[in-house]
């Protein structure tokens, strides 16, 4: 983004990703200027955003435009915002770095990601791949369906899993996130309500809120769903679609029960709901064992796979398996959006798919382990917090007691830890008190990230240093 050409954010926006900012022990100016920098490392507000203006911003938060300014002069003290006359106040990091991304760099352990490395076997993937290109030369590569073999190596798959398919019903994507982009482009029109898990995976939130969606969210016990208040919210309000991961949801590691998938899709059917079924999390089994996939109930499911959290999430390969009819709207939409997914990485998603039982077993042995240590880690140093025990998925969903994540996570930036406070999951500022603690790193990693929490923890604690943690401008 140019300097020239801020994004502002809405003074309703604001306030919605504010949520409950106000700090008892603060001033309310020092609060927001905190809340706001917060949002700003977090990367829900880009470097560069125009934030509103301040008659505007108070009004809406029901404060005085004097406090609006005392925030604004505070934060532009600190470094983090730039004024100019005519153009608005725009968001900046000290020193000029830029954010959201960059600012992993800063930090020694990086816990904002529930990915692994690559699989081992990649580059012996990859080279096999390479030795099948020249089968391929012909061909131009724009191809928005997907390349044959990979469509009917994914269509397999389904099938192998009770779920009749063919690849005419497959498209190849760049990852799940682009897929639900696609998907919610052909499906979704603006104002359209569409049921979310809550909490739920933040970008899946961003791509539906992008598309114009309403979001209704139901909410989501790390011991499961309440499938009678599912019904119960799709008959009342017959969403358009809704946006589900039943198998380790992220980030709570939840399944939905066996008997319950039969009655969520019948229920979808009824209330003319479109299920948009995220199963990117759904290879991490650690020990629940198989469970039947949702389209197995219904023809009008729509669902979204990715080879990116066992494989290697930077083949960026995903799909998507619809109804035919779908399947046309989509890649009658899709080349305003791309023109096609690499050939190296179909082919060596097509080889990946063949080897899926090796990966998954040396996936499954991981993921057992490093949970192992990450819950024994959070034992021996938080005896006040009770871990859930998750069966599979790559995080714990952690509840902090009375440990505000957002305070937390400015605590564990100083602590040289970068963790995403538990609002990121939720809308409206919920989730603050859960923390996502990701387990794909190494041990040493694990343990190191823990002790660095447990001195970020403690010095958000202790009152001294509250208001420290809240105290980011002077
Ligand atoms: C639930 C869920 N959906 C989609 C994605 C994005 O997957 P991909 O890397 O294939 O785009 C992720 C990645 O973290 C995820 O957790």
């Amino acid at each position: 983004m140019s300097p020239a050409t801020p994004l502002p954010v809405s003074p309703a926006r604001l306030v919605r990703e504010l949520g409950d900012w106000q700090r008892p022990d603060q001033p309310t100016y020092r609060a927001l200027a905190a809340r706001i920098r917060l949002l700003l490392l977090d990367g829900r507000l880009a470097v560069d955003t125009r934030l509103p203006a301040e008659r505007d911003l108070g009004a809406r938060l029901g404060v005085s435009r004097n406090t609006i300014a005392a925030a604004y002069a505070a934060l532009r003290e600190a470094g983090y915002l730039t004024s100019v006359r005519g153009s608005g106040s725009r968001l900046c990091l000290p020193g000029g770095a830029r954010g959201g991304a960059d600012l992993g760099r800063t930090s020694a352990i990086d816990f904002r990601r529930a990915t692994f490395t690559a699989y081992p076997g990649i580059t012996d993937l990859y080279a096999e791949a390479v030795e099948r290109i020249p089968a391929h030369i012909e061909e131009s590569g724009y191809d928005i369906h997907g390349l044959p073999m990979l469509r009917e190596a994914v269509a397999a798959h389904y099938v192998g899993r009770g779920i009749p398919t063919t690849s005419e019903q497959i498209i190849v994507t760049s990852g799940a996130q682009h897929a639900l982009h696609l998907v919610t482009r052909a499906l979704i029109r603006p104002g359209e309500r569409v049921l979310i898990e809550h909490p739920s995976y933040a970008h899946a939130f961003d791509t539906l809120i992008s598309g114009g969606a309403r979001l209704l969210p139901q909410p989501i016990e790390p011991g499961g769903w309440d499938i009678s208040a599912t019904v119960d919210t799709l008959r009342r309000t017959r969403p358009a679609a809704g946006y589900v991961m039943p198998d380790f949801q992220n980030p709570s590691g939840a399944s939905l029960a066996e008997e319950d998938r039969r009655t969520l899709a019948r229920a979808a059917t009824q209330s003319g709901t479109t299920l948009i079924v995220d199963e990117t999390t759904s290879w991490l089994d650690i020990d629940r064992g198989e469970r039947t996939g949702l389209a197995a109930f219904s023809g009008d499911v729509v669902t979204l796979g990715s080879l990116g959290k066992v494989v290697w999430g930077a083949m960026r390969i995903g799909w998507i398996r619809a109804p035919r009819p779908l399947v046309d709207r989509i890649l009658a939409a899709r080349s305003a959006v791309d023109l096609g997914t690499a050939i190296l990485e179909q082919i060596v998603a097509t080889l990946a798919l063949r080897d899926i039982e090796s990966v998954l077993g040396f996936r499954r042995t991981q993921l057992r382990d490093s949970r192992d240590h990450l819950v024994s880690l959070i034992r021996e140093h938080f005896p006040e917090w009770t871990p859930h025990v998750v069966d599979g998925g790559m995080s714990l969903w952690q509840h902090t007691g009375q440990v505000s994540t957002l305070a937390l996570a400015d605590a564990a930036r100083a602590e040289g830890l970068a963790i995403i406070p538990g609002t990121r999951f939720g809308v409206d500022g919920a989730f603050d008190h859960h923390l996502r603690l990701p387990f794909g790193y190494t041990h040493a990693d694990l343990t190191a990230g823990v002790l660095a929490l447990r001195r970020a923890a403690d010095a958000v604690g202790s009152p001294s240093a509250q208001r420290r943690a809240f105290d980011p401008v002077v």
